[in-house]
């Protein structure tokens, strides 16, 4: 078992100088070092991936900014919920060594000009409706894992396509991190935790059960037997309409690849992104669990060291 992960608070730290002579402190104990990469607003599924590294690591750092490069022009970038002192606090409990937050300005110098170029499972779905979007989100990965230089680096499986963008990402260029995905954690009524819940009224969170309850009805079809997708997308796209959600997407595809699916002859992810309101919302689930590969694989929950 991890020896370190003190239930103190964490040192809080916004200098690059800082973080990276801390994490060479703990390397140099020996210490097996695990990132948890955020922009903050913190709810228990952001936690369950602190839970989760602490379970193989013994210094973690979790990382909060709010990287404005993955946002795109209109979206919520300027509202996003900074709330980094009651993040250190969910923290503290949790075992995390060291909070890395830093200004923007020491994470995008003046003269940077460098993205990471995504093709593949980047591109449909998120990567269509937000062009933009992942080239940011690989890009500051990328940064992160350069500046911390983890052993492991723990993502959620409720942002799915990141998650396979990031293992893409870090294959495909030999990055020596081991990504691990871990699953979706919900409220009790089954909404996906999100920073972004906090932007939905009373009468919008009910109407944001919509998604998860698509998404059991996929899981209930397929049980049943139905393969056909189509079919099981009609029945989802019912779901979401009858709460007047605005649908960005209904998708089933490949959990592995991302491709979409005609027929479930595999191992398969359904996936959604919904306007309830103005709030946009994302939810998957795995429709064959149990079957390997793909960000579906990881922890089924936490893990013993
Ligand atoms: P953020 O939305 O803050 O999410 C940080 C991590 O928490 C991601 O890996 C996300 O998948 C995970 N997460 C969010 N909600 C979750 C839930 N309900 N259950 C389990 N995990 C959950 O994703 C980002 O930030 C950013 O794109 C980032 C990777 C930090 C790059 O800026």
């Amino acid at each position: 078992m991890p020896t370190s992960g003190s239930h103190t608070s964490p040192r809080i730290v916004h200098e690059i100088a800082e973080l990276k002579a801390a994490v060479r402190a703990a390397r140099a104990a020996g210490r097996q070092i695990g990132v948890v990469p955020t922009m903050g607003a913190l709810h228990e599924g952001h936690l369950s991936l602190v839970d989760a590294a602490r379970q193989d690591c013994d210094f973690i750092v979790a990382t909060i900014f709010v990287n404005p490069t993955q946002f795109g022009p209109g979206e919520d970038f300027s509202k996003y919920p900074r709330t980094l002192a009651r993040d250190v606090e969910l923290l503290s409990p949790r075992g995390v060594d060291l909070v890395f937050a830093p200004e923007a300005s020491a994470i995008y110098g003046p003269e940077h000009v460098t993205k990471v170029i995504l093709d593949g499972p980047a591109l449909s779905l998120e990567g269509d409706a937000r062009p933009t979007h992942f080239a940011g989100v690989a890009t500051i990965v990328l940064k992160l894992f350069n500046l911390v230089q983890p052993d492991r680096a723990y993502f959620g499986r409720k942002d799915f396509q990141q998650a396979m963008v990031v293992q893409r990402m870090v294959a495909d260029l030999d990055v020596p991190v081991e990504v691990i995905v871990c699953p979706t954690v919900r409220e009790p009524d089954g909404l996906a935790m999100s920073s972004r819940n906090v932007y939905l009224s009373p009468e919008e969170r009910r109407r944001a059960l919509s998604l998860s309850q698509s998404l059991s009805l996929a899981k209930q079809l397929l049980a049943r037997g139905e393969l056909n997708v189509a079919t099981i997308q009609q029945r989802m796209r019912e779901v979401l309409a009858a709460a007047d959600a605005e649908i960005d997407y209904v998708a089933i595809c490949s959990s592995t690849t991302l491709a979409p699916l005609t027929h479930i002859d595999g191992p398969a992810v359904a996936l959604i992104a919904a306007r309830i309101g103005k709030t946009r919302l994302i939810d998957n689930e795995l429709l064959n669990e149990g079957t390997p590969d793909g960000p579906g694989k990881g922890p089924a929950g936490p893990r013993k060291g």
